[in-house]
This record gives structure tokens, C-alpha cells and sequence, in this order.
């Protein structure tokens, strides 16, 4: 692939102790792509993802993001350099708005006060969410603090985005709707990394999958070679159903239990 290689995870690991979250990874995302990252509950997906973005530290492999070794630079220094995440447990500060969540998004490339509501109020009018500016996040529905931690991620600019599970608890209506949204980011030029649930979210919106299974990277390739891989299913379920439904089965997710 000729696209310029924005994220290069060199054999990534994460050990808890015993545990080994995270095995020996390696992972390339182009400029453009839209990746995804499918595995059972508990596979590494989450601990990968605090790996590339910086809330931890590898326990042996490299991270590099446009060339550059990142292992050492804190979160907020590697958004600064273009990763922009969002949480699978959305934690906004429920006490301040929509509009104030996203500017401490916006601070991180602009000090000014005015600077930063403008480009937030512009990042809340490209999701949707201009007329909640001044509801405060703990009022919002599910889905719209979903859109706000995309708005939350976009506010800093990325080149490319990592989402853990933004459609997780919505209903078909909002998923489209969130498909939507992120297709017109990608044409917009947005590079993505997603973790996903819901097949129906990973076929129509992945260039390629990986599955994690036990911290190991087991499968990768097109969302119809992959969600019919026998390897695959059996790394779900032992048996496999997985080809005609819309989610994995046996995985679960944390927000349906909050
Ligand atoms: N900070 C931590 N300390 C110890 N163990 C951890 C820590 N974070 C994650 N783990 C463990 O690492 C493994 C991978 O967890 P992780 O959250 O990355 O899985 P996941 O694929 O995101 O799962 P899910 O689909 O449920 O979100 C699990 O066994 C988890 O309990
Ligand atoms: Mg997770």
C-alpha cells in the first residue's frame, strides 16, 4: 500500500503480572484506512488501544506514529501529535456542557479562550450537537454522549481517530445515524481504529480486520474473510453462528452493565 503509514505497533505487549493482555502485536494503519478490532470480551482490545494512545506503557514492543517512536511521549503528547481516542466507558464532566467537554479537547492547540469555544462550537455543529452546547453532559442520552466523545476526539484535530465501542447500547436508528457521521469524517480525510461489536458496524465500515484473542493478534483481513473464518468463530464461541447475526456472541459490553 503506497498511503503514508500513520501508526506502526512493532510487537506490542502488555503483561499484568501473569497475565499477558497484550501478545507481541503488530499493526499498521495507512493514512485513510478504517480498521477494526473485533475479539471476545477480555481479548487485549481496550489494553491495545491504552497502549498506542499512551495511558500505558508497553511492556516490551514499540509504538511509532508518523515514523516516530511514541513509546515514551504521555497521551496528551501523542493527541497533540494526531491521535485523537475516545473511551469505552465515556467519562464527560457531567457538571460542565457539551460545549465546555469539547473545548478542553480544543485547548490542547490553542490557549484562547474564544479560539477554542469557536472550534468546539464548530466540532458540535459537525456532529449534530450545536443545539446541546449548553446541556450539561450529565443530561445527555447515551447516544449523544457517544457523539460527544467523537466531538471530544475531533476536537483535537486528529489524523486519526480511535473509537473502543462508540455504538455500544444504541439502538439501529442511532447506529445509522453514527455510521453515517463517520463515513462523512473518513471522506473528509479521517483516518480510524476502531473497536467494534456489532458485525453489522464492522462490515460496512472496516477496510480490514484484525482479531484479538487472548492478547494475540489471530486473524486479519477483509470484514467477509474474516467474520467467516472458521479460526475466527471458534475464538468466539467453539461453534460458529456468527455469519448471519449482528453481534459477536458471547461478548458482552461494560456500558450495558452500568
Ligand atoms: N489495569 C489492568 N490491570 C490488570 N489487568 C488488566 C488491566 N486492564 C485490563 N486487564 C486485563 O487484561 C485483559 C484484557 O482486557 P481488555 O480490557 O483490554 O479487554 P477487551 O478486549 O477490551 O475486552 P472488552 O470486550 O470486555 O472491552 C483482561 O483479562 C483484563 O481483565
Ligand atoms: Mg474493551
Amino acid at each position: 500500500m503506497s498511503a503514508e503509514l500513520l501508526l506502526d505497533a512493532r510487537g506490542v505487549s502488555k503483561h499484568f503480572g501473569g497475565l499477558k493482555a497484550v501478545s507481541d502485536v503488530h499493526l499498521q494503519v495507512h493514512r485513510g484506512e478504517i480498521v477494526s478490532v473485533i475479539g471476545p470480551n477480555g481479548a487485549g482490545k481496550t489494553t491495545l488501544f491504552n497502549l498506542l494512545t499512551g495511558q500505558l506503557a508497553p511492556t516490551g514492543g514499540d509504538v511509532c506514529f508518523l515514523g516516530e517512536t511514541v513509546n515514551r511521549l504521555p497521551p496528551h503528547r501523542r493527541a497533540r501529535m494526531g491521535m485523537g481516542r475516545t473511551f469505552q466507558i465515556a467519562k464527560p464532566l457531567i457538571a460542565l456542557n457539551a460545549l465546555e467537554n469539547v473545548m478542553i479537547g480544543a485547548f490542547l492547540h490553542d490557549a484562547s479562550l474564544s479560539r477554542a469555544r469557536d472550534k468546539a462550537m464548530a466540532v458540535l455543529d459537525r456532529v449534530g450537537m450545536a443545539h446541546l452546547a449548553a446541556r450539561k453532559a450529565g443530561e445527555l442520552t447515551l447516544s449523544e454522549r457517544r457523539r460527544l466523545e467523537v466531538a471530544r476526539a475531533l476536537a483535537l484535530e486528529p489524523k486519526m481517530v480511535l473509537l473502543d465501542e462508540v455504538m455500544a447500547g444504541l439502538n439501529q436508528a442511532e447506529v445509522a445515524r453514527e455510521i453515517e457521521l463517520l463515513r462523512g469524517l473518513h471522506a473528509e480525510g479521517l483516518t480510524f481504529l476502531i473497536i467494534e461489536h456489532n458485525l453489522k458496524v464492522v462490515r460496512a465500515f472496516s477496510d480490514r480486520v484484525i482479531v484479538l484473542d487472548r492478547g494475540q493478534l489471530i486473524a486479519e483481513g477483509s470484514a467477509d474473510d474474516i467474520l467467516n473464518s472458521p479460526k475466527v468463530i471458534a475464538a468466539y464461541l467453539g461453534a460458529g453462528h456468527m455469519g448471519s447475526g449482528t453481534e459477536l456472541p458471547v461478548t458482552e459490553t461494560k456500558e450495558a452493565h452500568r
